[in-house]
């Protein structure tokens, strides 16, 4: 892989980006949060839950490259995650994708056209080089044993669909990709046979739904990256662990803003690779679910200001 780095002026990208904030309030300099993000999550639809269009997109993508060098993406969601390529090509060349593919045992074609979609759009180099990990499905796992549903019916399509994606690049000598699950951290202690079949582990970890009850922000990081660390001792494995969703509802903005301020500088201190949960609210969700946002549910108005400045996004691409 070679690396160079994109002159991406980020200060330049963010401050464009926040002009167009109304609400001044936000813009206060206790309410900054400061640093790049190691990944955020994506979804393509907007506050009701209609599919995005190109446009809002690309302005998505234009803000993401300011704040991140990884984004999570769910599902192909029919075109929507191609259409997501498409804007990265044009606007941010450096940002790499960890790509989802949709499992639910309800509706199997879902995953059989998550799979088409998805070959697909990697046939083309430059969408190809941004994918260093794919997810197959996301809680899978813990959702069926919750419902008391046929748990390894789901173990076992998760994991035929992982070996398939691998030797999809084995056999194109695509080279090296990351293909794995995300669920929850006892899903993986109560089926080892998940944790043998990646090459990554994928661990969720929300403070938020625990039984912990938090004060402040930094609390609930603190905890996080204590959570972490009985992960890394439980599993003992050498693979590479990556948090695939964390993050905070955002209804107390202090409380949030202390949160990833603790977050961004604990985890590059410690190491842990994660991607922030999420880029916008969404809106089609209930209660705190639907405040997880950096941005509010047009993607457009940030609920921070973002001191990214003199920072580059790394790139693979080229
Ligand atoms: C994936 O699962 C997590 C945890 O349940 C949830 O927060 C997130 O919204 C899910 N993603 C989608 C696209 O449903």
């Amino acid at each position: 892989m070679r690396f160079t780095t994109v002159a991406v002026t980020i200060s330049f990208v963010a401050a464009a980006c926040f002009q167009a904030a109304s609400d001044k309030a936000i813009l206060q300099p206790h309410n900054v949060i400061a640093g790049m993000f190691k990944g955020i999550t994506y979804s393509p639809f907007s506050g009701s839950g209609v599919a995005l269009q190109n446009s809002e997109i690309e302005k998505h993508m234009t803000t993401m490259c300011s704040l991140t060098e990884r984004i999570r993406l769910y599902s192909a969601d029919g075109d929507l995650a191609a259409k997501v390529f498409t804007a990265l090509n044009k606007v941010c060349p450096g940002m790499e994708v960890i790509y989802g593919l949709w499992h639910d045992p309800a509706q199997p074609d879902r995953l059989r056209q998550d799979k088409k979609a998805f070959l697909q759009t990697m046939d083309d180099d430059s969408n190809r080089k941004r994918v260093t990990h794919v997810t197959v499905g996301n809680e899978s796992v813990m959702k069926a044993i919750t419902a008391n549903g046929d748990v390894a019916a789901v173990v076992s399509t998760i994991t035929s669909t992982i070996g398939e994606v691998r030797s999809h690049w084995a056999s194109r000598k695509w080279g090296n990709i990351l293909v794995g699950t995300v669920d929850i951290d006892t899903t993986y202690y109560s089926h080892p046979a998940l944790v043998e079949a990646v090459d990554f582990v994928g661990i969720n970890i929300q403070p938020k739904f625990t039984d912990q009850v938090f004060t402040t922000g930094t609390d609930a990081a603190v905890w996080s990256f204590s959570k972490y660390g009985e992960i890394v001792s439980k599993l003992a494995t050498k693979k590479p662990i990556v948090v695939t969703e964390i993050g905070y509802p955002t209804k107390d903005k202090t409380m949030l803003r202390n949160f990833v301020n603790a977050l961004l500088t604990g985890a590059s201190e410690q190491g842990i690779d994660y991607c922030y949960f999420e880029f916008k609210d969404a809106g089609f969700k209930s209660g705190d679910e639907a405040t997880y946002g950096l941005f509010d549910s047009a993607g457009l108005q940030p609920k921070f200001q973002f001191n990214t400045a003199g920072q580059t996004v790394k790139s693979n691409i080229g």
